[in-house]
């Protein structure tokens, strides 16, 4: 999509472009070279998967755009960056006719099914051999697009195959979409392209994390998520699930003029996955094999499989299309399915095993959570013998007893669940799941807060509440502290070497010395993980301190509107919801956390043990310690994540750069550095630091 030179050029653009808008707001002329930065680095980070700017830069560039279209509603256009969000709530969902009907595929599950389905192809072809195209089979939610004269016309759900529901509004939210697209340089005036929607696996345990924060049931699977996000009203909720979409397929297309002859990469199925690649769309480009015969199709089809748990996304199997658009049209279709494909189905993740016993867990805001122990039964390539039935609703609606079959499903690495019970397989001797009254562990009487599913242990000093939320504060969203998982503080915790979180920084290393599993050079390590921790940025402490209602998002929106975390003392109620995104539940939440003397104390006592409270904000406003000085990663790091250290540098007021040129002075080199190092040691004015000392220097910092 974009060339060499482009990119070089796209790049010098994007940096002159952001000492610009750091100056002053840009001047209208340059509004359409900010529109195709941003549409660049869209590109790089949706499409590509390898950003070339930080989130923070995105955004500032972003803003300046906004500002000018603001101020010049004249000049925006419907294919800028900042036309996917739409503001207000979607009425309805149009039903709109496909221009070609979505049909579904053929099914098979092993080798002599695909072997039986490539005879009949060359039956009907009259061919020795075929070729055939082979890619994943998405697992999400699918999707028709219609692109008109280089813009996005419209995107509409599968429907029933002849007829869908317009969910324009919500698909222009996926960034991986692109607005526009210029299908004008093949000599088309309109196509229609069929694909997947989906939720990355990252993303949706982070959603469902957020569900069960709130005391909802999660949902059961990344496909259900997907199509469940589609049809949201609110298009900004929709934005905020970060959605993505594969494209698989062209449909249908017109040309500009009559008399074009046919595109040459429309002659086949691998060149129309080429050619959607080329305008911007994500295809499985890179995921695609060609292959003559059926031997080919089965080696790569088990060759795919082996990578399945190792995608970020779910695929449910991969799908075989006969490579010639002549020969599709030759084979055509039935009422149900195109003959010219078919989808070879993965194992399916489910198995059944016998509930025995149900055990209640206390969570780190106190919820009691159901779990189920069932015979251990293997699916997935692990054993399941535990699975959560999440809260009392779930287990109503699903009627779940002990002593009951069940079926369980496990999608890649998400938890498994159960899908249902086995109702016909009861022997009438199966008995109700019967809720506590009292906290399992504290035994304090539990609660049901008005309009939530689960039950609560309200006893804040409740000890399993207490470890979750010091195993919470350390995990790696939150302070990220490296080999101090759940094993480590429950120990820790029943010895009774650690009582709360500010305990991580006064742990007795003399005592965890002794402790058989616990070497030297392992207590080192955990010291300096904690050690480390004590800079991470604040939005990492927020997010850290388990406040409810205040996921990762939130956290960086209110480290972003301080200077220093004590700050929130004096916020009020209207304060707080007059930030983005803060809504009365969370404000009321953040406004009791802070109004709290227990929790004002812990703050002092973080402070105290040299945690740090400073926000972004101040360090900026303060000049700090890195201000001005420019970073550049390379390699891999092995104490610190990639992210974190990233960070780290832009809340010490430092920035990073993405390349090595005479404007950098610092390049942090981790193992197996290549040719940036190269590169850097021919220029004098750079400092190459080693991962040790760039912890160092942020300590000074
Ligand atoms: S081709 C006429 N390719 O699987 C073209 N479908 O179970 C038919 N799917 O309805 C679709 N990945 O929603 C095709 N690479 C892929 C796919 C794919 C996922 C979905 C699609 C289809 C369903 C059938």
């Amino acid at each position: 999509m974009y060339s060499t030179d482009q990119t070089q050029l796209l790049q010098k653009l994007t940096s002159d472009l952001l000492s610009i808008v750091k100056q002053h707001p840009p001047e209208k002329r340059q509004l359409e070279e900010l529109r195709e930065v941003l549409r660049f680095h869209e590109y790089r980070y949706a499409i590509l998967n390898d950003p070339l700017i930080s989130d923070f830069e995105y955004d500032s560039l972003y803003k300046a755009l906004e500002k000018v279209e603001t101020e010049h509603p004249e000049l925006v256009t419907p294919d800028s960056p900042t036309q996917r969000v739409a503001s207000g709530l979607t009425a309805a969902f149009p039903n709109v006719q496909h221009l070609v009907p979505m049909l579904s595929l053929e099914n098979s599950y092993n080798e002599e099914d695909l072997a039986d389905w490539d005879r009949k192809a060359r039956e009907l072809t009259g061919l020795e051999e075929l070729e055939y195209c082979i890619e994943p089979k998405f697992d999400g939610a699918s999707i028709s697009l219609i692109y008109e004269n280089d813009r996005l016309l419209r995107g509409v759900t599968r429907g029933d195959g002849i007829a869908g529901d317009e969910i324009t509004t919500n698909i222009r939210q996926i960034r991986s979409v692109p607005l526009s697209a210029s299908i004008s340089r093949y000599g088309l005036q309109l196509i229609e392209i069929r694909g997947e929607v989906l939720m990355n696996k990252q993303n949706f345990k982070k959603y469902n994390d957020g569900l069960s924060e709130q005391g909802l049931a999660p949902l059961a699977n990344p496909r259900n998520a997907a199509a469940g996000s589609l049809r949201i009203k609110d298009s900004r909720e929709v934005s905020r699930r970060n959605l993505e979409a594969f494209l698989y397929h062209v449909s249908y297309y017109t040309y500009l003029s009559p008399d074009t002859p046919v595109q040459p990469l429309l002659k086949t199925h691998s060149g129309s996955l080429q050619m959607l690649w080329d305008l911007g769309f994500r295809s499985p480009q890179k995921e695609k094999r060609i292959v003559t015969g059926i031997q080919g199709v089965i080696g790569y089809c088990r060759e795919f499989e082996q990578k399945r748990d190792d995608l970020p996304y779910e695929i449910d199997g991969m799908v075989i299309k006969v490579n010639s658009l002549d020969l599709q049209e030759k084979m055509g279709m039935t009422t149900h399915h195109p003959r010219w494909a078919i989808a070879f189905k993965f194992q399916a993740r489910q198995a059944t095993s016998i509930l025995r016993n149900v055990e209640f867990q206390v969570g780190r805001t106190g919820s009691i959570t159901p779990v189920a122990k069932i015979d251990p039964v293997p699916l997935g390539g692990v054993t399941v013998s535990s699975i959560s039935l999440f809260n009392a609703d779930v287990v109503r609606e699903k009627d779940v007893r002990i002593g009951d079959h069940v079926l369980i499903e496990r999608a890649g690495d998400v938890i498994p669940y159960v899908v249902k019970s086995l109702s016909e397989l009861r022997t009438g001797k199966e008995e109700p799941i019967v809720f506590p009254t009292l906290c399992p562990v504290c035994k304090h009487p539990l609660e049901k807060p008005e309009g939530e599913a689960v039950w609560r242990c309200v006893n804040p000093s409740c000890p399993a509440q207490v470890v979750e939320r010091i195993i919470h504060f350390a995990s790696k969203d939150a302070m990220d502290i490296r080999s101090f998982g759940d094993a480590n503080v429950k120990k820790f915790f029943e010895l009774g070497f650690l009582n709360d979180i500010p305990g991580i920084y006064r742990l007795p290393y003399d005592k965890i010395r002794t402790l058989e599993g616990f070497g030297e050079k392992s207590v080192a390590n955990l010291q300096t993980a904690i050690e480390n921790s004590r800079h991470q940025p604040l939005h990492r402490l927020i997010f850290g301190l388990g406040i409810r209602y205040v996921g990762e998002t939130t956290a960086k929106t209110l480290a972003a509107s301080v200077s220093h975390l004590r700050d929130f003392v004096d916020y009020s109620l209207e304060d707080l919801q007059n930030l983005e995104d803060v809504g009365p539940k969370v404000a009321t939440s953040v406004h009791a956390f802070f109004h709290n003397s227990d929790n004002q104390h812990l703050l002092d006592d973080l402070e105290s043990l040299g945690l740090n409270l400073k926000s972004l904000k101040s360090k900026t406003e303060n000049q700090g310690n890195l201000n001005g000085q420019t970073f550049l990663f390379t390699g891999t790091l092995t104490r610190l994540k990639r992210s974190a250290a990233e960070e780290a540098v832009e809340a010490n007021g430092g920035k990073l750069l993405s390349g090595v040129s005479s404007k950098l002075n610092y390049l942090v080199v981790g193992e197996d550095a290549g040719s940036k190092l190269e590169k850097a040691k021919k220029i004098p004015s750079i400092r190459v630091l080693t991962e040790d000392e760039f912890i160092r220097l942020l300590s000074l910092a």
